[in-house]
């Protein structure tokens, strides 16, 4: 995978969404056998929100793309395709994707869920971009949407403290000379390591039983040492090797925007490349690890305060769930 040949593909506007609930580590220490203290050190995270009983997946979907829509002055009826990469939908079928196009009114686009772990984010980003670059689509929303928290065992410190709910946006068209653009796409898996994160039961390889429930195997499953290992092993070379085939390295990227896991992941892939870490965009102090949203939510919260100049290299990559990886370069 390589270039993206055909159509400028351009940012046009940005939303994001996050829960009003905020769940601080000192709330989860008066229930869980932890610390604020272990969870900052380990993590780098603070705190992260929590949707009320009352929202699902597609309203924080629906939140985001309606605020990125406004930011790129796109109307609804003007949107060809949404594309939601969630892990964690109202319902596996239907997906968010028709909720979201039916509560923006965007009467002529066509919608469909993606899951790739954390990864989905990169995956349906470089759906879209595909779709816009080959002159399919003019307008796209991508979304990324998680209500993690609704999967999680709470009483299970070594995934629970992690999570977070929220969602993001970006909006995607065709750009004119001169506007920001898609360079590159990489996507990787490696299913060999399928066992390292996973919702065991409720489908068809573990049918939802009493058995099940008792068991929480509802609930998401990590391995995180091996994941931890997996992506400080395999980023940094992939991150080398795809700016290679761009014909560019490390120190031409002015931000670089990792999936919000841990803030000793971003860290250490960094620092493999030689990179200083005040180049990452990093929010995941304030909302955790937002799966398939954390990109989009950390990208549209940036462009909110600040913007990209003309110019500079921006370095989107995710690992999740797969395991599955990618990486996408923007030109500002
Ligand atoms: N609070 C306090 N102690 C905890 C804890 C918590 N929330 N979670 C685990 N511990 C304990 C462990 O039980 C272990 O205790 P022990 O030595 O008595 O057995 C100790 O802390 C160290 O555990 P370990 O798992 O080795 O810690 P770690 O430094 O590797 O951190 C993760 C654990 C999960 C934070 C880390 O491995 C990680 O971030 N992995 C990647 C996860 C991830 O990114 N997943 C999403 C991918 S999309």
């Amino acid at each position: 995978m390589g270039k993206i040949l055909g159509n400028r593909v351009t940012i046009r506007g940005s939303g994001f969404f996050v829960p009003a609930r905020v769940v601080t580590n000192e709330e989860l220490s008066r229930t869980l056998d932890t610390t604020d203290t272990w969870i900052q050190e380990r993590t780098g995270i603070r705190e992260r929100r929590v949707a009320a009983e009352d929202e699902n997946t597609s309203d924080l979907a629906f939140r985001a793309a309606q605020a990125a829509l406004e930011n790129a002055g796109v109307a609804p009826c003007d949107v060809d395709m949404i594309i939601v990469a969630t892990n964690s939908p109202d319902t596996l079928f239907p997906g968010v994707a028709p909720r979201v196009q039916d509560m923006l009114g965007a009467t002529r686009a066509g919608a469909c869920d993606v899951q790739s772990g954390c990864t989905g984010s990169v995956y349906a980003l470089a759906m879209g971009i595909a779709g816009v670059s080959s002159g399919l689509w003019k307008n796209v929303v991508v979304i990324g949407a998680e209500i993690i928290s609704r999967i999680v065992d709470w009483s299970d410190r070594k995934t629970s403290v992690l999570f977070g709910d929220g969602s993001g946006a970006l909006v995607l068209g065709e750009g004119d000379e001169g506007q920001g653009r898609f360079v590159s796409v990489d996507l990787k898996s490696d299913g060999s390591k399928h066992d390292f994160i996973v919702l065991p039961a409720g489908m068809t390889a573990m049918p939802a039983s009493e058995e099940t429930v008792k068991k929480g195997l509802h609930c998401v499953f990590m391995k995180g040492n091996d994941v931890f290992r997996f992506a400080n092993k395999v980023l940094p070379d992939f991150l080398r090797s795809f700016l290679a085939e761009a014909d560019i390295g490390p120190k031409d990227i002015q931000w670089w925007l990792l999936h919000q896991a841990n803030m000793r992941i971003i860290e250490s892939i960094l620092s493999k490349l030689d990179v200083s870490p005040d180049k990452a965009i990093v929010n995941l102090s304030r909302y955790g690890n937002t799966s398939a949203a954390s990109i989009f939510i950390a990208l549209a919260e940036f462009l909110r305060n600040q913007s990209f100049a003309q110019g500079d290299r921006i370095v989107l990559s995710a690992f999740g769930a797969g395991m599955t990886y990618g990486a996408i370069l923007y030109e500002a």
